[in-house]
């Protein structure tokens, strides 16, 4: 996918789930992806360019001045800032900033549009991959160790990995061959048919919620 077809796929997403009973109002409230000028930079000046500067200092090994920096160097920023929790050093990075670096990451790290003309038309039918739902499992915490990833992951069911979760838990499988009502990680999200709500303590948002029916809808392709 390109770039831009990456950054234009949840706009897609939403063009195909408009009207549809039930997605509407959800998808009203869908979180727009993240600008890299006006939500991106800012974070990284707040948490990472008094090392990651230009010159880059403290030992910091690249500047993260740049949006084709950051975007050289994305997955090990996702790696350090969302996985492993590493950078800034010592973490302590906010939630807010964290869903911001998650979101735009999820999206494809896109561009600034430089023209909304220059953006062209949508890329109609464009579903969700496993690279959109990754970010939001991590963000929540689903896929730590001691929770659905390590050693012993509860229920036995590993959520750091794609297969892992086409593998699914002690129960079978969680996808539902595809049909969102007959998904056990779907009825974790809504806390229905018997199962906890998940993340435990707390809930997705009703666009994130969609993001994961629409994917399973889809037959939930890894890429
Ligand atoms: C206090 C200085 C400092 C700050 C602030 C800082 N870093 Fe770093 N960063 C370092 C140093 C030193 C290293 C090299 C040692 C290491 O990898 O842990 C590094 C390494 C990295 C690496 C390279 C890892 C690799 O494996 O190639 C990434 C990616 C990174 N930082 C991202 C960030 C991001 C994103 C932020 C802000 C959220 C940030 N850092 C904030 C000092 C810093």
């Amino acid at each position: 996918m390109t770039r831009r077809a990456a950054w234009l796929a949840p706009l897609a997403l939403w063009a195909t789930q408009i009207g549809c009973p039930g997605f509407g109002d959800e998808y009203a409230t869908r979180p727009t992806v993240p600008s890299y000028a006006a939500d991106v930079k800012p974070v990284l000046e707040r948490w990472c360019t008094s090392c990651h500067g230009e010159p880059p200092t403290s030992g910091a090994p690249m500047s993260l001045t740049s949006y084709e920096a950051v975007v050289e160097h994305l997955e090990r920023v996702r790696v350090r800032t969302l996985v492993q929790q590493t950078m800034p050093p010592g973490g302590g990075l906010s939630a807010d900033d964290r869903a911001v670096l998650a979101t735009w990451i999820a999206a494809g790290a896109p561009p600034d549009p430089e023209s909304p003309a220059d953006a062209g038309p949508p890329d109609q039918g464009q579903a969700p991959t496993w690279a959109d739902i990754q970010p939001v499992l991590m963000t929540y915490g689903c896929a730590f160790d001691g929770c659905h990833a390590g050693a012993a992951p509860q229920i036995g069911l590993d959520l750091s990995s794609y297969a892992g979760f086409l593998a699914g838990g002690n129960n079978g499988p969680v996808h539902g061959d595809g049909d969102p009502d007959a998904s056990r990680l779907i009825d974790s999200l809504y806390g229905r048919n018997g199962i906890a709500r998940m993340p435990l303590g707390g809930a997705v948002t009703p666009a994130e919620r969609a993001l994961f029916e629409a994917w399973i809808q889809a037959g939930y392709p890894e890429e």
